[in-house]
Formats: structure tokens, sequence, C-alpha cells
């Protein structure tokens, strides 16, 4: 856990502040077992039949990171989709730790993931940077410091391409306060210490700042925190018709321990909420490969979305774990190992063509494709991905900024065509209200 982490441990430890591999008898870094840590924690894993229902109700083919498996868990998906297909309200939330100036590449992973189904859903998305938490977490950083830092990433987080009709950009620092806050404290009344000591690791010398701030991430996923972006003047008080709109929160696992506290007491609130469905990510491992994430407090396991191009093929030439032969020879022989070479582990995540992938991994296995082929083809992938990012982030200008972090009414539609819901599943004061909508559906109004 965070703050006891000094016990040593051989199980694989993976909270909001560090990921861990299992170690070995002999000292070895196992790769992250995700089934092990769905079945521990009690998520469902996405299977076909799962993918199969998204593509009939959304009518578009799963992203590839849900078709390769590396979005891979979730807890109750499918009630969003049954919401989706009725045409009832839901937003998506999710978030970003500004800890330093600049994102990296497995941050992006949950983040274009989002757009992907902001654009999918056509559902509002409000976006945390969670400013507070990381001044709160790592005493040489100012409050100064992490606020700039938010602001920095707001305007990458912008270059990842949401769409601002629909996107509601805050900093905890500066947005916190009306119902946003009314909700974090009668939520944090509804927990005990005990309950984040369990769930996060703190102690008695743990600031109470930390404690407390489980609250603020957690509360973010209530419709009610956001009376701004719901309706043209917004409700001077909290109401069980916002209370009632359904969330779900796209994140990599590290984050569900924040969810699952959520989860257990959203119900508790004056004005409940549903609980709110998760998506979630593996990790985009480490440079050095399986057993760690790409994290920004070791720079040389990941590559920064400011990385120039000679950087990203110095690191990868440099650091990327290969599970290649250590002689061409014996790898024109024997051939490598794709499932732990990170060159290729990467290409899964940024090569769109499922036929050149399973060829690049068929061509590696066999020994036809060098070690160091894989990486010029790594190499040539992410640097296009990370130029084109640095492209669209120096169009992000002070009023583009602005206009994403202002909070004001979102505008979205849903599901163009939705199916009314079979009689028997309508609650007595909803029957009658599906019916006669169509295609030309208009703005959501609630
Ligand atoms: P942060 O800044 O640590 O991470 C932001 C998001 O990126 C995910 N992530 C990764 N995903 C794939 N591969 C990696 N190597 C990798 N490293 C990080 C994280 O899981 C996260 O989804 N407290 C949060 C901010 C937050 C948040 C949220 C995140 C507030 N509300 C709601 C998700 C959902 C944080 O510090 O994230």
């Amino acid at each position: 856990m965070a703050e006891d982490s000094a016990a040593p441990s051989h199980e694989q430890d993976v909270n909001p502040w560090s990921v861990e591999g299992a170690r070995t008898e002999t000292g070895e870094v196992a790769a992250i077992d995700y089934e092990a840590l769905a079945k521990k924690w009690n998520t469902s894993l996405i299977d076909q039949e799962l993918l199969e229902r998204f593509e009939r109700v959304t009518g578009h083919k799963p992203h590839r990171w849900l078709r390769r498996g590396l979005f891979f868990s979730h807890r109750d998906f499918e009630k969003i989709l049954t919401k989706y297909e009725h045409g009832e309200p839901f937003f998506l939330y999710t978030g970003r730790g500004p800890s330093t100036g600049s994102l990296h590449l497995g941050h992006t992973i949950p983040l274009q993931f989002t757009k992907w189904l902001q654009d999918v859903f056509d559902v509002p998305l409000v976006f945390m940077l969670t400013d507070d938490e990381k001044a709160l977490f790592n005493d040489q950083a100012t409050f100064e410091d992490t606020l700039h830092f938010a602001m920095e990433n707001a305007r990458d987080i912008i270059a990842l391409g949401f769409d601002v009709k629909k996107t509601f950009l805050y900093s905890d620092l500066k947005y916190l306060g009306n119902h946003f806050l009314m909700n974090a404290w009668e939520f944090s009344r509804l927990i005990t210490f005990n309950q984040v000591r369990g769930a996060f690791g703190f102690n008695e010398s743990s600031n109470i700042g930390k404690i407390f701030f489980p609250s603020v991430q957690c509360v973010a996923a209530f419709a009610t925190s956001y009376p701004e972006i719901w309706t043209d003047e917004p409700l001077p008080v909290r109401s069980q018709k916002i209370a009632d709109i359904a969330c779900l929160i796209p994140m990599g696992i590290d984050q569900d321990p924040y969810f699952r506290l959520l989860r257990d007491n959203a119900h508790r609130m004056r004005y409940p909420s549903p609980k709110p469905a998760l998506i979630h990510s593996k990790f985009l491992t480490a440079l050095q490969g399986a057993g760690g994430k790409m994290s920004s407090s070791n720079p040389n396991s990941a590559i920064f979305m400011t990385d120039t191009p000679k950087q990203i093929k110095t690191k990868i030439n440099k650091y990327a774990f290969s599970g290649g032969q250590v002689s061409v020879e014996d790898h024109r022989r024997l051939g490598g190992n794709p499932d732990v070479d990170v060159s290729y582990i990467y290409l899964t995540y940024f090569e769109e063509d499922d036929e050149k992938l399973e060829k690049i991994y068929n061509d590696y296995k066999k020994g036809d494709l060098l070690t160091g082929e894989l990486k010029k083809l790594a190499i040539d992938v992410l640097q296009e991905n990370v130029q084109q990012f640095q492209e669209r982030r120096k169009l992000v200008t002070d009023e583009v900024l602005e206009s994403y972090m202002k909070p004001r009414k979102l505008e979205w539609r849903g599901n163009p065509n939705p199916v009314p819901k079979p009689p028997s599943e309508e609650k007595p004061e909803e029957k009658g209200k599906g019916k006669g909508k169509g295609k030309d559906k208009k703005l959501v109004v609630l």
C-alpha cells in the first residue's frame, strides 16, 4: 500500500501511486497479472459478448484497445449500454494528477479512449485536474507548482481533441466550491478514517489533506457537482433529477480503489446517484519491460509528449526491453519473443492495422524480423503519434484553454435513435417518455 510500501512484498502491488509486478524467488519482476487483479478486486473482465453488444447498440466497431484486451475490465459497463440504447442521459468523467508539466504516452491511453467514447456516445465529459492531490502527496511540490502543471497539462489534454461543446475541464484548486464542495463534505461524513486507511494505506502520520482527498476525487462522479453544465441557469440547490444522471469513468486500473469506495457509498447521499460504471485499462508498460508502468517519477521509463523524434529514437534503442536473441544468428534460428518485447507491446497500442500487427508478431517469432527492425517500426509509429500531438498542442491558445475551463452549459445529443424501453422495465413515472424520439432528435434538454 502507498504509505507502508517499506514492508518487503513478493506479491504484485497496484495502487493509485505506484505499480509493481510480483517478485520471483530470484528477485526478478514478473509482468502484472491483470486477471489476478480483476479477481482480487472483483471486477468483471470484458468479454466477446460485451463487445458484440457494444457494436450492436452503438453501431461502432470496438476501439482497437478493446479488441486487443488493453481495456480489459469493467464494472457495470453493460448498464451504460442499456442507458445509451434507451436514450437516457449519462456522462463521462476522467482525470489527471498534474505531477509534472507534461503528459507521458501512458497517460494518453485512458484519455484518448475517453475522447473516442465521447465521440461514440455523444455525451458530456467532465475532466478533473487534481492539482490539490499532487501537492498533498508530494512535499517537494508547492500548490503553485501543481496549479501551473495543471494548466500545462490542460493544454495537452485539449490537444487530444475533446469536443469543446461537450467538455468541461477544471483544476480542483480553481473550481471546487458550491455544490461540488457540499458533496465532498457530505461524502466525507459518510466515510471513516478506518475505511480510507484500508483502501489507501494511510496511517496516523498522513497529513489530513490526504485523508480528505478521496472524497474530492469520488464526488466528481456525481452530476450534482456541476450545476452549470446541465441547464441554462444553474440550479441554486442540488436536485434528485440531476443526481439520477449516471456516470461512466474510463481509467487505468490503479484508480479503482477510489471508485470502489464511491460505489459502496453513493446511495447514502441525500440525493443519491447510481453507482458509477467503470472501464479499466492495463498500463502502458515502462520502457524497461513488464512489471512496471510508464511513470513520470522515472523519466527513463517513459516517453513524454514533449520528447523530440531523436529522444524517442534514443529511448527505444537504448532502453526498450527486447524479446530478441543475443546474436542475429540465434535470432534467425530461434526467433524472438514478441510477448515481452516492449517495442512490439507499444505497436499493439499504436498500430491500427490488425493484419499488419499479426504479421509483425509472426515474423518476429519466426526470426524473420530482427530486433533492430522491430524497434524501427515502433520508433516510426511513436514519432508520428507524438509529432502530430505536438502540432495540435501549438494551436491551444489562452482563449482555447479558457473556453474548455469555463463552467457553462454543455451541449450534446446522445443516441440519435433510441429504442423505447419495454413497458415492463419502465418506472411508472417514466411511462410514455421515450415515445416519439427519433432520427431528428434535438440537443438533450434535462
Ligand atoms: P494520473 O495522472 O496518475 O493518471 C492519469 C490517467 O492515466 C492513467 N495512467 C496510465 N494508463 C496507462 N498506462 C500508464 N502507464 C499509465 N499511467 C497512468 C491513470 O490510471 C489515470 O487514468 N488521481 C488521478 C487523477 C484523477 C482520475 C480521476 C483518473 C482524478 N479523477 C478519474 C481517472 C479517473 C491521477 O493522479 O491520475
